[in-house]
């Protein structure tokens, strides 16, 4: 997470100053996001913008990103 909140909102539900809200996204977007800097085939992306930096070396870490994100879009919709 200390790699994505310089851009994306403390509150993945939230947009943060350079990225779009990034709350439940499914793992084939993290994945393409983080490590190829793509998209998943007919994803519709939330900006048409290619700003994001890729991040190799987080490829451990996609799994963890995809539970937490998809962690906090639960609990949101407990509220
Ligand atoms: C330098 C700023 C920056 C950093 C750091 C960053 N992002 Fe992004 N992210 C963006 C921007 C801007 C977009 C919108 C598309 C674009 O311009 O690349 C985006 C788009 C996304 C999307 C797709 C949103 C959608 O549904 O269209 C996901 C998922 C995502 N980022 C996850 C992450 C994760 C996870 C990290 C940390 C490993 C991260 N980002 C780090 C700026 C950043």
């Amino acid at each position: 997470m200390a790699n994505c909140v310089a851009c994306h909102n403390n509150d993945p539900a939230k947009d943060g100053p350079i990225g779009p809200a990034i709350k439940g996204s499914p793992k084939e977007l993290i994945a393409a996001r983080v490590l190829r800097n793509s998209y998943p085939p007919d994803y519709k992306a939330k900006r048409p913008t290619k700003i994001m930096p890729q991040f190799p070396y987080l490829e451990p870490e996609i799994p963890y990103l995809a539970a937490y994100l998809r962690a906090e879009s639960a609990q949101q919709s407990e509220r």
